[in-house]
């Protein structure tokens, strides 16, 4: 079963966004079935590689859309990026109980990083997407 079935309403209609979310919503769902389906001998050598791409990759994505925000002199930049900086806390919490204290990766874990994506880009992201597009970035 997929944890995080896209939708194309998750769409905020800048191309590179939409792309890096849906990269994102992959991961999380790979992770996800890495979960659900341990193998024995692989389990924690993958699920460790997933957790640093999935959250390298959530900070280069947030990275991105910072840079794009200070372009379009985006007015709501700081409110939008302390969601950011707090989720950032989050996953690194995250990823140290996972390496330093053998925690495994949990399913409400799993079940958190999907809502909070999900909740990020259908009102934060899509405001700015909206923004964007304004200012004829699409
Ligand atoms: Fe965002
Ligand atoms: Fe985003």
């Amino acid at each position: 079963m997929t944890l995080f079935e896209w939708s194309d309403d998750l769409l905020v209609g800048v191309l590179e966004i939409d792309d890096q979310h849906q990269r994102l919503v992959e991961l999380i769902n790979i992770l996800h079935d890495t979960v659900i389906n341990p193998d024995q001998d692989s389990d924690k050598r993958i699920m460790k590689e997933i957790i640093e791409e999935l959250f390298d990759y959530t900070e280069a994505h947030f990275s991105i859309e910072q840079y794009l925000m200070g372009l379009h002199a985006y007015p709501e930049s700081s409110a939008h990026m302390a969601e950011h900086g707090k989720f950032i806390d989050n996953i690194r919490q995250f990823e140290r109980d996972f390496k330093e204290n053998g925690t495994s990766v949990r399913e409400d874990t799993l079940a958190f990083l999907k809502d909070w994506l999900y909740n990020h880009i259908m009102k934060v992201d899509k405001a700015f997407g909206q923004y964007l597009n304004s200012k004829g970035v699409y």
